[in-house]
Protein backbone atom coordinates (compact mmCIF):
# COMPACT_ATOMS: atom_id res chain seq x y z
CA UNK A 1 0.00 0.00 0.00
CA UNK A 2 0.78 3.45 -0.78
CA UNK A 3 1.39 5.79 2.03
CA UNK A 4 -0.01 9.34 2.17
CA UNK A 5 1.35 12.03 0.06
CA UNK A 6 3.13 13.94 2.78
CA UNK A 7 6.27 15.16 1.26
CA UNK A 8 9.56 13.24 3.13
CA UNK A 9 11.98 16.17 4.20
CA UNK A 10 14.57 14.12 4.27
CA UNK A 11 16.92 14.04 1.02
CA UNK A 12 17.18 10.32 0.97
CA UNK A 13 20.45 8.42 0.48
CA UNK A 14 22.91 10.20 -1.62
CA UNK A 15 25.09 7.31 -1.05
CA UNK A 16 23.29 5.26 -2.93
CA UNK A 17 25.02 2.66 -5.42
CA UNK A 18 23.29 3.74 -8.70
CA UNK A 19 24.37 7.47 -7.46
CA UNK A 20 28.29 6.33 -5.91
CA UNK A 21 28.38 5.13 -9.83
CA UNK A 22 26.83 7.98 -12.16
CA UNK A 23 29.52 9.96 -10.17
CA UNK A 24 32.30 7.74 -10.89
CA UNK A 25 32.73 6.56 -6.90
CA UNK A 26 33.74 3.00 -5.81
CA UNK A 27 30.97 1.09 -4.64
CA UNK A 28 30.47 -2.43 -2.81
CA UNK A 29 28.21 -3.74 -5.79
CA UNK A 30 27.46 -3.24 -9.38
CA UNK A 31 24.35 -1.10 -9.08
CA UNK A 32 21.60 -2.42 -11.68
CA UNK A 33 18.21 -1.21 -13.63
CA UNK A 34 16.71 -2.07 -16.29
CA UNK A 35 14.73 0.29 -19.19
CA UNK A 36 11.51 -0.48 -19.24
CA UNK A 37 11.55 -2.50 -16.35
CA UNK A 38 8.46 -1.41 -14.95
CA UNK A 39 5.92 -3.32 -17.85
CA UNK A 40 4.23 -6.18 -19.75
CA UNK A 41 7.19 -8.58 -18.79
CA UNK A 42 5.21 -8.19 -15.05
CA UNK A 43 1.76 -9.93 -14.31
CA UNK A 44 0.85 -7.23 -11.96
CA UNK A 45 1.62 -4.85 -14.57
CA UNK A 46 -0.38 -6.27 -16.81
CA UNK A 47 -3.38 -6.53 -13.91
CA UNK A 48 -3.19 -2.69 -13.68
CA UNK A 49 -3.84 -2.59 -17.63
CA UNK A 50 -6.64 -4.46 -17.92
CA UNK A 51 -8.30 -1.63 -16.01
CA UNK A 52 -6.66 1.44 -17.04
CA UNK A 53 -4.29 2.40 -20.40
CA UNK A 54 -1.22 3.71 -19.85
CA UNK A 55 -2.03 7.48 -21.02
CA UNK A 56 -4.60 6.78 -17.46
CA UNK A 57 -1.95 5.14 -15.26
CA UNK A 58 0.43 7.84 -15.89
CA UNK A 59 -2.28 10.85 -14.77
CA UNK A 60 -2.95 8.89 -11.64
CA UNK A 61 -0.42 9.26 -9.21
CA UNK A 62 -1.65 6.24 -6.73
CA UNK A 63 -1.63 3.79 -10.13
CA UNK A 64 1.78 5.10 -11.71
CA UNK A 65 3.83 5.18 -8.32
CA UNK A 66 2.53 1.30 -7.90
CA UNK A 67 3.40 0.38 -11.22
CA UNK A 68 6.82 2.16 -10.53
CA UNK A 69 7.08 0.22 -7.59
CA UNK A 70 6.44 -3.10 -9.14
CA UNK A 71 9.41 -4.14 -10.50
CA UNK A 72 11.73 -2.86 -7.69
CA UNK A 73 9.85 -4.96 -4.71
CA UNK A 74 10.28 -7.83 -7.19
CA UNK A 75 13.50 -7.96 -8.98
CA UNK A 76 15.93 -5.79 -5.78
CA UNK A 77 17.03 -2.76 -8.42
CA UNK A 78 19.11 -0.33 -7.23
CA UNK A 79 16.54 2.56 -8.97
CA UNK A 80 13.22 3.06 -9.68
CA UNK A 81 12.30 5.15 -12.78
CA UNK A 82 9.01 6.58 -13.20
CA UNK A 83 6.50 5.38 -14.69
CA UNK A 84 5.21 7.32 -17.86
CA UNK A 85 6.43 8.16 -21.06
CA UNK A 86 8.42 10.17 -23.34
CA UNK A 87 5.17 11.11 -24.99
CA UNK A 88 2.86 12.17 -22.08
CA UNK A 89 4.21 16.04 -21.77
CA UNK A 90 2.89 16.31 -25.88
CA UNK A 91 -0.24 15.09 -25.01
CA UNK A 92 -0.29 17.59 -21.85
CA UNK A 93 0.15 20.23 -23.87
CA UNK A 94 -2.72 19.85 -26.26
CA UNK A 95 -1.45 16.87 -29.08
CA UNK A 96 -3.66 14.32 -29.73
CA UNK A 97 -1.63 11.21 -28.81
CA UNK A 98 -2.40 7.44 -28.94
CA UNK A 99 -0.44 4.93 -27.88
CA UNK A 100 -1.15 1.90 -29.82
CA UNK A 101 -0.19 -1.72 -28.06
CA UNK A 102 2.48 -3.14 -30.07
CA UNK A 103 2.99 -0.19 -32.31
CA UNK A 104 3.82 2.89 -30.36
CA UNK A 105 3.03 6.72 -30.01
CA UNK A 106 0.45 7.66 -32.78
CA UNK A 107 0.03 11.55 -33.09
CA UNK A 108 -3.23 12.82 -34.61
CA UNK A 109 -1.92 15.88 -36.16
CA UNK A 110 1.72 15.80 -37.00
CA UNK A 111 4.51 18.98 -37.18
CA UNK A 112 5.51 19.49 -40.78
CA UNK A 113 5.88 23.37 -41.73
CA UNK A 114 6.85 26.24 -39.95
CA UNK A 115 3.24 26.75 -39.86
CA UNK A 116 2.51 24.15 -37.52
CA UNK A 117 5.58 25.36 -35.24
CA UNK A 118 2.15 27.74 -33.87
CA UNK A 119 0.53 25.00 -32.42
CA UNK A 120 3.54 24.49 -29.73
CA UNK A 121 3.04 25.79 -26.14
CA UNK A 122 4.96 26.09 -23.75
CA UNK A 123 4.97 22.85 -21.18
CA UNK A 124 3.89 23.92 -17.67
CA UNK A 125 4.04 21.13 -15.34
CA UNK A 126 2.41 22.49 -12.52
CA UNK A 127 -0.53 23.06 -14.62
CA UNK A 128 -0.46 21.22 -17.94
CA UNK A 129 0.65 17.41 -15.55
CA UNK A 130 -0.24 18.04 -11.70
CA UNK A 131 0.24 14.38 -11.09
CA UNK A 132 3.49 14.56 -12.31
CA UNK A 133 5.14 15.93 -9.17
CA UNK A 134 2.69 14.34 -7.38
CA UNK A 135 3.45 10.30 -8.48
CA UNK A 136 7.05 11.68 -7.61
CA UNK A 137 6.08 12.64 -4.06
CA UNK A 138 3.97 9.64 -3.11
CA UNK A 139 6.49 7.82 -4.67
CA UNK A 140 9.64 9.30 -2.67
CA UNK A 141 7.88 8.33 0.90
CA UNK A 142 8.03 4.91 -0.10
CA UNK A 143 10.90 4.13 -1.96
CA UNK A 144 14.50 3.14 -0.58
CA UNK A 145 16.40 3.46 -3.94
CA UNK A 146 17.10 6.61 -6.14
CA UNK A 147 14.06 7.27 -8.32
CA UNK A 148 15.37 8.03 -12.12
CA UNK A 149 12.89 11.08 -13.70
CA UNK A 150 13.27 11.11 -17.53
CA UNK A 151 12.20 12.44 -20.61
CA UNK A 152 12.29 12.56 -24.42
CA UNK A 153 15.15 13.86 -26.26
CA UNK A 154 14.82 16.24 -28.83
CA UNK A 155 15.72 14.47 -31.97
CA UNK A 156 13.22 11.62 -30.61
CA UNK A 157 10.22 13.54 -29.54
CA UNK A 158 10.78 15.33 -32.99
CA UNK A 159 10.74 12.35 -34.90
CA UNK A 160 7.52 11.35 -33.25
CA UNK A 161 6.08 14.68 -33.59
CA UNK A 162 6.80 15.03 -37.45
CA UNK A 163 6.58 11.37 -38.82
CA UNK A 164 3.27 11.28 -36.44
CA UNK A 165 4.19 7.54 -35.24
CA UNK A 166 6.82 5.41 -35.13
CA UNK A 167 9.53 5.02 -38.19
CA UNK A 168 12.46 3.04 -38.95
CA UNK A 169 14.14 5.46 -41.25
CA UNK A 170 12.84 8.84 -39.69
CA UNK A 171 12.34 9.88 -43.30
CA UNK A 172 10.02 12.57 -42.73
CA UNK A 173 11.89 13.99 -39.97
CA UNK A 174 15.09 13.90 -41.35
CA UNK A 175 13.77 15.28 -44.20
CA UNK A 176 12.62 18.44 -42.26
CA UNK A 177 15.57 18.35 -40.79
CA UNK A 178 18.09 19.34 -44.27
CA UNK A 179 14.85 20.80 -45.64
CA UNK A 180 14.17 23.62 -43.32
CA UNK A 181 17.02 23.44 -40.35
CA UNK A 182 15.53 26.41 -38.66
CA UNK A 183 12.00 25.20 -38.72
CA UNK A 184 14.18 22.26 -37.62
CA UNK A 185 16.53 23.87 -34.97
CA UNK A 186 13.18 25.84 -33.70
CA UNK A 187 11.10 22.77 -32.91
CA UNK A 188 13.95 20.97 -31.20
CA UNK A 189 14.58 23.95 -29.03
CA UNK A 190 11.36 24.01 -27.77
CA UNK A 191 11.15 20.27 -26.88
CA UNK A 192 14.63 21.17 -25.54
CA UNK A 193 12.47 23.33 -22.73
CA UNK A 194 10.01 20.75 -22.61
CA UNK A 195 12.32 18.24 -21.17
CA UNK A 196 13.90 20.80 -19.14
CA UNK A 197 10.62 22.00 -17.16
CA UNK A 198 9.05 18.17 -17.07
CA UNK A 199 12.34 16.97 -15.30
CA UNK A 200 13.01 20.48 -13.39
CA UNK A 201 9.48 19.58 -11.81
CA UNK A 202 10.53 15.60 -11.27
CA UNK A 203 13.56 16.95 -9.22
CA UNK A 204 11.86 19.33 -7.49
CA UNK A 205 9.74 16.37 -6.23
CA UNK A 206 12.16 13.95 -5.42
CA UNK A 207 13.97 12.24 -8.67
CA UNK A 208 17.43 12.00 -7.78
CA UNK A 209 19.21 11.09 -11.11
CA UNK A 210 17.83 12.41 -14.85
CA UNK A 211 17.92 9.80 -18.16
CA UNK A 212 17.20 11.48 -21.41
CA UNK A 213 15.84 8.74 -24.20
CA UNK A 214 16.87 9.84 -27.27
CA UNK A 215 16.46 6.67 -28.72
CA UNK A 216 16.76 7.16 -32.14
CA UNK A 217 19.35 9.37 -33.07
CA UNK A 218 21.55 5.86 -34.16
CA UNK A 219 19.77 7.19 -37.72
CA UNK A 220 21.84 10.11 -38.22
CA UNK A 221 25.09 10.37 -39.75
CA UNK A 222 27.77 12.12 -37.53
CA UNK A 223 27.23 15.26 -39.44
CA UNK A 224 23.75 15.48 -39.24
CA UNK A 225 23.80 14.73 -35.54
CA UNK A 226 26.52 17.54 -34.69
CA UNK A 227 25.25 20.24 -37.08
CA UNK A 228 21.96 19.69 -35.94
CA UNK A 229 21.10 18.02 -32.96
CA UNK A 230 24.27 18.75 -31.06
CA UNK A 231 23.63 22.34 -30.03
CA UNK A 232 20.46 21.47 -28.20
CA UNK A 233 21.24 18.63 -26.79
CA UNK A 234 24.56 20.27 -25.07
CA UNK A 235 21.86 23.27 -23.98
CA UNK A 236 19.41 20.86 -22.64
CA UNK A 237 22.56 19.53 -20.40
CA UNK A 238 23.97 22.54 -19.70
CA UNK A 239 20.11 23.74 -18.25
CA UNK A 240 19.95 20.05 -16.73
CA UNK A 241 22.91 20.80 -14.40
CA UNK A 242 21.25 23.46 -11.89
CA UNK A 243 19.35 20.69 -10.65
CA UNK A 244 22.56 18.50 -9.22
CA UNK A 245 21.33 15.21 -9.97
CA UNK A 246 23.41 12.59 -11.95
CA UNK A 247 22.10 13.15 -15.94
CA UNK A 248 22.45 9.99 -18.35
CA UNK A 249 21.93 9.87 -21.84
CA UNK A 250 20.81 7.02 -23.46
CA UNK A 251 20.37 6.30 -27.65
CA UNK A 252 20.39 2.85 -29.91
CA UNK A 253 22.98 2.44 -32.18
CA UNK A 254 25.14 5.51 -31.02
CA UNK A 255 28.64 3.45 -31.55
CA UNK A 256 29.59 6.31 -34.90
CA UNK A 257 28.29 9.39 -32.61
CA UNK A 258 30.05 8.93 -29.57
CA UNK A 259 32.53 11.29 -30.40
CA UNK A 260 30.14 14.41 -30.58
CA UNK A 261 28.26 12.51 -27.92
CA UNK A 262 31.08 13.33 -25.76
CA UNK A 263 30.43 16.85 -25.96
CA UNK A 264 27.13 16.98 -24.66
CA UNK A 265 28.21 16.76 -21.02
CA UNK A 266 26.52 14.13 -19.55
CA UNK A 267 27.70 12.38 -16.62
CA UNK A 268 26.69 9.14 -17.61
CA UNK A 269 26.38 7.05 -21.65
CA UNK A 270 23.81 4.61 -22.18
CA UNK A 271 25.23 2.46 -25.00
CA UNK A 272 23.24 -0.26 -26.47
CA UNK A 273 24.64 -4.02 -27.14
CA UNK A 274 26.30 -3.16 -30.33
CA UNK A 275 29.67 -1.81 -29.20
CA UNK A 276 31.55 -3.51 -26.42
CA UNK A 277 31.86 -1.12 -23.32
CA UNK A 278 35.50 -0.83 -23.31
CA UNK A 279 34.98 0.39 -26.87
CA UNK A 280 32.58 2.85 -25.82
CA UNK A 281 34.53 4.21 -23.06
CA UNK A 282 37.88 4.92 -25.46
CA UNK A 283 34.94 6.49 -27.46
CA UNK A 284 34.30 9.16 -24.70
CA UNK A 285 35.42 11.71 -22.39
CA UNK A 286 37.90 10.01 -19.34
CA UNK A 287 34.86 10.24 -16.42
CA UNK A 288 31.91 9.60 -18.17
CA UNK A 289 30.20 6.61 -16.38
CA UNK A 290 29.14 3.88 -18.65
CA UNK A 291 25.56 2.16 -18.27
CA UNK A 292 24.40 -0.90 -20.54
CA UNK A 293 24.51 -2.97 -22.20
CA UNK A 294 23.46 -6.46 -22.29
CA UNK A 295 21.16 -7.53 -25.39
CA UNK A 296 17.46 -7.84 -24.00
CA UNK A 297 17.06 -10.90 -26.21
CA UNK A 298 19.69 -12.42 -24.39
CA UNK A 299 16.97 -12.58 -21.52
CA UNK A 300 15.13 -14.79 -23.73
CA UNK A 301 18.08 -17.13 -24.27
CA UNK A 302 18.64 -20.34 -22.40
CA UNK A 303 19.85 -19.99 -19.04
CA UNK A 304 23.37 -21.25 -19.79
CA UNK A 305 23.51 -18.87 -22.86
CA UNK A 306 21.98 -16.06 -20.75
CA UNK A 307 24.43 -16.05 -18.04
CA UNK A 308 28.11 -15.94 -20.35
CA UNK A 309 25.91 -13.22 -21.57
CA UNK A 310 25.65 -11.34 -18.55
CA UNK A 311 29.38 -12.60 -17.77
CA UNK A 312 31.01 -11.30 -21.16
CA UNK A 313 29.11 -7.98 -20.17
CA UNK A 314 30.28 -7.33 -17.02
CA UNK A 315 34.05 -8.76 -18.55
CA UNK A 316 33.54 -5.50 -20.46
CA UNK A 317 32.74 -3.11 -17.63
CA UNK A 318 35.03 -0.71 -15.95
CA UNK A 319 35.76 -0.73 -12.54
CA UNK A 320 33.97 2.07 -11.28
CA UNK A 321 31.53 4.56 -12.95
CA UNK A 322 29.54 1.96 -14.18
CA UNK A 323 26.07 0.86 -13.82
CA UNK A 324 24.25 -2.68 -15.81
CA UNK A 325 21.42 -2.18 -17.47
CA UNK A 326 19.74 -3.71 -21.07
CA UNK A 327 21.12 -2.36 -24.14
CA UNK A 328 17.17 -1.39 -24.68
CA UNK A 329 14.25 -1.62 -23.12
CA UNK A 330 12.84 -5.33 -21.52
CA UNK A 331 10.88 -7.47 -24.24
CA UNK A 332 7.32 -8.04 -22.98
CA UNK A 333 8.03 -11.88 -23.68
CA UNK A 334 10.71 -12.15 -20.97
CA UNK A 335 10.10 -14.31 -17.71
CA UNK A 336 10.28 -11.70 -14.78
CA UNK A 337 12.38 -14.11 -12.86
CA UNK A 338 15.09 -14.14 -15.16
CA UNK A 339 15.09 -10.59 -14.62
CA UNK A 340 15.25 -11.10 -10.60
CA UNK A 341 17.99 -13.77 -11.96
CA UNK A 342 19.93 -11.16 -13.65
CA UNK A 343 20.43 -8.81 -10.83
CA UNK A 344 21.41 -11.44 -8.83
CA UNK A 345 24.08 -12.06 -11.11
CA UNK A 346 25.20 -8.55 -10.85
CA UNK A 347 25.18 -8.14 -7.75
CA UNK A 348 27.52 -10.79 -6.83
CA UNK A 349 29.88 -10.18 -9.66
CA UNK A 350 32.98 -8.97 -7.59
CA UNK A 351 35.14 -6.88 -10.63
CA UNK A 352 39.23 -8.04 -10.58
CA UNK A 353 41.26 -4.65 -11.07
CA UNK A 354 42.42 -3.78 -14.22
CA UNK A 355 45.96 -3.54 -14.38
CA UNK A 356 45.39 -0.01 -16.25
CA UNK A 357 42.24 2.06 -15.14
CA UNK A 358 41.16 5.26 -16.68
O1 LIG B 1 11.35 2.15 -18.21
C1 LIG B 1 10.33 2.14 -17.50
O2 LIG B 1 9.96 1.12 -16.86
C2 LIG B 1 9.54 3.43 -17.31
C3 LIG B 1 8.47 3.69 -18.19
C4 LIG B 1 8.69 4.02 -19.68
C5 LIG B 1 7.69 3.76 -20.64
N1 LIG B 1 8.11 4.29 -21.84
C6 LIG B 1 6.40 3.08 -20.39
C7 LIG B 1 5.78 2.37 -21.52
C8 LIG B 1 9.74 4.68 -20.31
C9 LIG B 1 11.07 5.16 -19.76
C10 LIG B 1 9.36 4.84 -21.68
C11 LIG B 1 10.19 5.55 -22.67
C12 LIG B 1 9.84 5.46 -24.10
N2 LIG B 1 8.62 5.44 -24.69
C13 LIG B 1 10.81 5.48 -25.14
C14 LIG B 1 12.30 5.58 -24.93
C15 LIG B 1 12.88 4.25 -24.60
C16 LIG B 1 12.92 3.27 -25.74
O3 LIG B 1 12.24 2.25 -25.65
O4 LIG B 1 13.62 3.53 -26.73
C17 LIG B 1 10.12 5.42 -26.37
C18 LIG B 1 10.74 5.39 -27.74
C19 LIG B 1 8.74 5.41 -26.06
C20 LIG B 1 7.61 5.38 -27.02
C21 LIG B 1 6.82 4.15 -26.80
N3 LIG B 1 5.87 4.01 -25.80
C22 LIG B 1 6.89 2.91 -27.50
C23 LIG B 1 7.77 2.64 -28.68
C24 LIG B 1 5.97 2.02 -26.88
C25 LIG B 1 5.74 0.57 -27.20
C26 LIG B 1 4.45 0.28 -27.87
C27 LIG B 1 4.13 -1.22 -27.79
O5 LIG B 1 3.03 -1.54 -27.34
O6 LIG B 1 4.98 -2.02 -28.18
C28 LIG B 1 5.36 2.73 -25.83
C29 LIG B 1 4.36 2.21 -24.88
C30 LIG B 1 4.85 1.95 -23.50
N4 LIG B 1 5.49 2.90 -22.75
C31 LIG B 1 4.71 0.76 -22.73
C32 LIG B 1 5.27 1.02 -21.48
C33 LIG B 1 5.31 0.11 -20.29
C34 LIG B 1 4.06 -0.55 -23.16
C35 LIG B 1 2.66 -0.45 -23.58
C36 LIG B 1 1.51 -0.67 -22.63
O7 LIG B 1 1.61 -0.99 -21.44
O8 LIG B 1 0.42 -0.51 -23.17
Amino acid sequence: MLASATVDADPGPSNAPLLRALRGEPVDHIPVWFMRQAGRSLPEYRAVRERATLMEITHSPELAAEVTLQPVRRHGVDAAILFSDIVTPLEATGFDVEIRPGVGPVIAEPIRTERDLRRLRPFEPAVDAPWLAETVRLLRAELSVPLIGFAGGPFTLASYLVEGGPSKTQARAKGLMLADPVTWRALLDYLADVALASLAAQVAAGARAVQIFDSWIGSLSVGQYEDHVLPVVRRLFDGLAALGVPRIYFGLGTGHLLGPIGAVGADAVGLDWRIPLSEGSRRLPAGTALQGNLDPVAALAPLPVLEAEVAAVLAEAPGHGYVFNLGHGVAPATDPNVLTHIVELVHAHRAVPRAVER
